[in-house]
């Protein structure tokens, strides 16, 4: 199974650009207690690898929705499976999001948690796949921008597969649909 695997970012390079971005998010958010909220299930490895390179005081909270269904193109009907535990009220939100493809679930968790009066609320993401955006949304933090393919690992999955590789691939001879 992984022999089948190409590697697009390797293990190092991810460990570079996540402290580089802990970094940045250290100096910008110095003495305002963010609240990193991930988007379950893609974002669980970077945010757990992100937040353990941050230098400042910070909460961390998750969501989950539910935007791609068993194949490769987000509907656009998002389900919220999990609501956030923390109330954002006047506190500085950072979503923390796996991957951007057309922004429409990104689009609608944005609006969603704007409603609840945060005091900032800014967007990392490490990846950002351009190409196919259907809705602008402003990201305040970049990992890597990526082709229009379609990548696993680093939480990222195709069925469910492939979240524990430790590097973002493509999955190769597996037939993605
Ligand atoms: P969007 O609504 O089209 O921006 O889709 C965003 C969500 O779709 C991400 O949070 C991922 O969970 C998933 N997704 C988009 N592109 C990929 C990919 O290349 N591999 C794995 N999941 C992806
Ligand atoms: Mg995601």
């Amino acid at each position: 199974m992984k022999d089948q695997l190409k590697v697009i970012i390797g293990k190092r390079a991810l460990k570079e650009k996540v402290k580089e971005l802990a970094n940045e998010i250290s100096n910008d958010y110095q003495d305002k207690n963010p609240v990193l909220v991930g988007i379950l299930k893609g974002s669980f490895i970077f945010m757990a690898d992100l937040v353990r390179k941050l230098q400042i005081p910070h909460e961390i909270d998750f969501i989950s929705v539910a935007s791609y269904g068993s194949g490769k193109h987000a509907s656009g009907v998002v389900r919220w499976l999990k609501d956030l535990s923390i109330n954002i009220e006047g506190k500085h939100v950072i979503i923390v999001e796996d991957i951007i493809d057309s922004g429409l679930t990104l689009n609608y968790i944005r609006s969603n948690l704007s409603t609840r009066n945060p005091k900032s609320l800014k967007i990392v993401t490490l990846l950002n796949k351009k190409k196919r955006r259907q809705i602008q949304i402003p990201l305040r933090y970049v990992g890597f921008s990526i082709p229009d393919e379609f990548v696993v690992g680093y939480g990222l999955d195709y069925n469910e597969k492939y979240r524990n590789i430790p590097y973002i691939a493509l999955p190769g001879n597996e037939k993605v649909e």
